[in-house]
């Protein structure tokens, strides 16, 4: 009976190692920015971000949340979400009459645009850090701490006033302290799990190669394109043979429109010395299938031809871009 017991305890806790095991890094916010093109009008943008990808919109029109995923609603109820959004509702009707209100006395000059975001990171199960951050046209303005509103050292004295005025109002203290601190660690663990199965996810990326002459010189400026791959982190390099070749220049990698990642990575060569050179990409979606493309062999040289004599080439890459 106690070996019994013992198994199952032992079954319990090797369960409950498994999911600390997972020690992943989550950070999830919201943006909200306000335009002020005058007295009487105002644009409100609100957005929900799970690390880098988008999982919610706002619709200012109807005000309600925009859930972009299938599992963005994480594991909280609909009368959950109906409660987060006559909040953020009230919260942005209020925002904008008081600083319509107050925008003279507060000396914010039309037109003036503030940016907020708010939000959690959960670097591991147990610890959490809640963060609540305003600019006041691109610059840091004010930020929520410990419980009171801190103006930051750019926003001078106008930050200095808000935050005086601000901090009066207990209820909208708590209430910040409460979405931060409670119901963003809450949410975004929930939303990870949700969405689990799409962030794990692998595509493999193409791959495709493109030159053009630079101008006024002997060398030739070649692209490696490669994209549509997931995850981000990806390893491209230009190689001849065994050796990286230096003074590449990497891009950053930028996204595309279904969630996918684009990265160019460009080397500049002599004409002459670019046959013998090949782009290699290393992703996790490749296994240990590296791409490799071959400069010249599969784009034939003469798509750099100025006159564009051949009209009848066929490759596999497409056209060359000019970059
Ligand atoms: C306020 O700005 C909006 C948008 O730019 C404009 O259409 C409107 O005419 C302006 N109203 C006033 C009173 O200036
Ligand atoms: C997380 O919790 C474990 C066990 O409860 C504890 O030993 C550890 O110190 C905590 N980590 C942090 C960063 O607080
Ligand atoms: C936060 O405020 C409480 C009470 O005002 C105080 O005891 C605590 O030390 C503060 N913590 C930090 C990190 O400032
Ligand atoms: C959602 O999941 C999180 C993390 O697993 C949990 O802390 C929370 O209690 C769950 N339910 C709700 C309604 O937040
Ligand atoms: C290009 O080559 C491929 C394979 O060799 C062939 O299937 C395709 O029809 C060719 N396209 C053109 C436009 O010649």
């Amino acid at each position: 009976m106690l070996f019994l017991q013992l198994a199952s305890l032992a079954v319990l806790l090797s369960g409950s190692d498994n999911a600390d095991v997972i020690q992943e890094h989550i950070l999830f916010h919201v943006i909200q920015i306000s335009s002020f093109a005058n007295q009487s009008w105002a644009k409100i943008q609100g957005s929900g971000w799970l690390g880098e990808l988008q999982t919610h919109g706002w619709d200012s029109e109807s005000g309600t949340i925009i859930f972009l995923h299938t599992w963005s609603k994480s594991n909280f109820s609909n009368e959950e979400f109906m409660g987060l959004e006559l909040l953020f509702r009230v919260y942005l009707i209020r925002l904008i009459q008081e600083i319509q209100d107050c925008a003279s006395q507060l000396q914010f000059e039309y037109p003036f645009e503030l940016q907020v975001t708010a939000g959690c990171e959960l670097p591991s199960r147990n610890t959490t850090k809640s963060f609540l951050q305003v600019a006041y046209q691109g610059t840091d303005f004010l930020s929520f701490q410990n419980m009171s509103w801190v103006p930051s050292p750019e926003g001078e004295i106008r930050a200095q006033r808000v935050c005086d005025l601000i901090n009066q109002y207990e209820g909208i203290k708590e209430t910040v302290s409460k979405l931060i601190r409670n119901v963003c660690p809450r949410f975004a663990l929930g939303l990870f799990d949700a969405g689990k199965m799409y962030l794990q996810r692998q595509v493999k990326p193409e791959a495709w190669l493109s030159g053009s002459p630079i101008l006024g010189s002997s060398q030739l400026l070649l692209v490696c394109h490669v994209s549509g791959f997931y995850p981000k982190p990806i390893w491209v390099m230009w190689m001849r043979g065994e050796r990286e070749q230096p003074g590449i220049q990497r891009g950053d990698v930028l996204p595309n429109v279904d969630g996918t990642w684009y990265l160019r990575v460009i080397l500049n060569v002599e004409a002459e010395e670019a046959a013998g050179l090949f782009c290699q990409v290393r992703h996790s979606s490749l296994g240990d299938q590296d791409i490799i493309l071959y400069w010249g062999k599969t784009s034939p040289f003469r798509e750099l031809d100025p006159t564009g004599s051949d009209s009848t080439s066929n490759t596999s890459d497409g056209p060359c871009i000019m970059v």
